[in-house]
């Protein structure tokens, strides 16, 4: 992993660059980098908001040998490398809000955006996008997110050295990466559920069409959102936002 590093500036989302090298052939492992993003893709459509070297922002191309439906497990994975990486560098103690938000003291510290190419059942290539806001201050995140989202620097009150952290995550992703390919989800799956956010209450899953409540377990053997419906009916969820109930 990285043994290829294309580094920008500044660039419109890394995703895009991601893409086009993957559809030129890039290797697996190759890593795009930017000091900023000027259209910063999050999960949903929504925008993610990339200051000029107050975060990470970078996308991993892998072309990982197995179906397309396990791609989710690779989010999965990626969110505990995050984890990882935060609880190992800095004394905090983050949390994973299904399916793959980093938080800190209940508020966003890092996100991931998974992209895939596939055809019929042969993945092409896919891309993890990972976000981790590490030196802002409340100022520098727009108004309408500063209750919501939160940096290492906020919450530690010391800078971090960027290029550092940048180096622990791809370490610890290799890592987990190689050890995913060799034992499958079980040690994934027990990790995530480790740092899981809020396991064992009340949500409200929505779906496009849909939306009922449900206790959330925890994450099934294939990487799916497990709960259990009010008439004790065990269900797993593939898609679809969740929300949890007032404390
Ligand atoms: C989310 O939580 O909604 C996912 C955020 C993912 C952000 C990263 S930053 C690097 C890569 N490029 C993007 O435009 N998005 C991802």
């Amino acid at each position: 992993l990285g043994k290829k590093i294309i580094h920008k500036t500044s660039t419109t989302t890394t995703q895009q660059i991601a893409h086009q090298v993957a559809q030129d052939n890039a290797e697996h492992g190759t890593i795009i980098i930017a000091d900023e993003q000027t259209k910063g893709k999050g999960r949903m459509n929504r925008q993610w908001q990339s200051t000029k070297g107050k975060g990470i922002w970078m996308s991993i191309i892998l072309r990982p040998d197995f179906l397309p439906v396990m791609a989710p497990q690779l989010t999965l994975l990626s969110a505990t490398v995050l984890a990882d990486v935060l609880a190992e560098h800095t004394a905090l103690t983050p949390k994973i809000k299904w399916p793959n938000d980093i938080l800190i003291n209940d508020k966003k510290t890092a996100g991931i955006l998974t992209e895939m190419q596939a055809e019929q059942d042969q993945i092409q290539y896919v891309v993890i996008g990972i976000g981790i806001n590490v030196n802002q201050i409340t100022e520098d995140f727009d108004k309408d997110i500063q209750d919501k989202a939160t940096s290492l620097q906020i919450q530690t009150g010391n800078q971090w050295n960027i290029k550092d952290f940048i180096q622990h995550v791809l370490q610890s992703f290799e890592n987990s990466y190689d050890s995913f390919m060799q034992n499958g989800f079980p040690d994934v799956k027990y990790k995530w559920e480790s740092y899981g956010y809020r396991i064992g209450e009340y949500i409200k899953i929505k779906t496009l069409h849909k939306e009922w409540k449900a206790k959330f377990l925890g994450i099934a053997e294939d990487g799916a959102l497990l709960t259990k419906t009010d008439n004790d009916e065990i269900k797993k969820i593939y898609s679809g936002e969740i929300e949890w109930f007032m404390r």
